[in-house]
């Protein structure tokens, strides 16, 4: 299963990058608007930092003015996919987007029946928002379950692309039932990593390498004497240019 990050913040977004943890970028209006920056800049940044999808919602309400945003998106950088509504204009606007060979994200998708439809306008990916259902008592995961049982039935190509995911739980589920993808906010990406049996173990090995006696650790002395001369010598270097 592939993770992407729900994110316009660009430190979260590098910092996900340096783990090799992220195969891609969700973002939506509600995020762009939080990093309060000019919106194309931004854009643009975000595919040079990461090396996969992005998704860029749409913002008008009708197909014409979809297309004409999904079309400008598009042109800034092969890695967009355009985000378009689960609503008619939005099936519009992806039978159009898709018959010009741009990538449509289906967003706001809430049923298996309408995850059928958005596949039939020939989405690339349709995002199901699990943790928007969870809210209102409906059960998220299990529509994920339906839209795999239907794409697989009838041999869509659509990759479904488990959204508003929440916590840990909802990602495990999605990888159970065989997501494509699960993007999650940089929250729940850092608690996938944490354990607390990986921290009480990592500090029960250090603390039993300090029992060893200095001279049976010369590796470690030595390796400790390169990397303290490296910064001075960096810092030599820098100050000589
Ligand atoms: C996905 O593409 C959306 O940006 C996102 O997952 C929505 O999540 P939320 O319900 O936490 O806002």
């Amino acid at each position: 299963m592939k993770i992407f990050l729900d994110s316009a913040n660009l430190n979260e977004l590098r910092e996900a990058v340096s783990w090799g943890a992220i195969d891609g970028v969700t973002t939506n209006p509600s995020l762009v608007a939080k990093e309060g920056r000019e919106f194309f800049p931004l854009l643009k940044e975000i595919c040079q930092t990461v090396n996969g999808p992005v998704s860029m919602e749409t913002v008008s309400r009708d197909a014409a003015g979809m297309v004409e945003e999904g079309r400008t998106f598009a042109k800034l950088h092969p890695n967009i996919v355009v985000k378009c509504p689960l609503t008619k204009e939005g099936l519009k606007a992806t039978r159009q987007l898709t018959s010009e060979k741009i990538r449509v994200n289906v967003t706001l998708c809430f049923s298996a029946t309408q995850a059928l439809l958005a596949a039939k306008a020939g989405a690339y990916f349709v995002s199901p928002f699990v943790g928007r259902l969870d809210d209102i008592s409906h059960d998220g995961m299990a529509l994920i379950g339906d839209i795999k049982t239907i794409y697989g039935n009838y041999g869509f190509s659509t990759q479904v692309l488990v959204a508003s995911v929440r916590h840990p739980l909802h990602v495990l589920e999605a990888a159970r039932l065989g997501a494509d993808i699960a993007t999650m906010p940089f929250s729940v990406l850092e608690a996938l990593v944490k354990h607390p049996l990986t921290d009480l173990g990592l500090d029960r090995f250090l603390k039993d390498w300090e029992k060893l006696p200095p001279e049976a650790k010369t590796w470690q002395s030595n390796s400790r004497t390169t990397a303290a001369a490296r910064p001075r010598a960096q810092k030599t270097s820098r100050t000589n240019r």
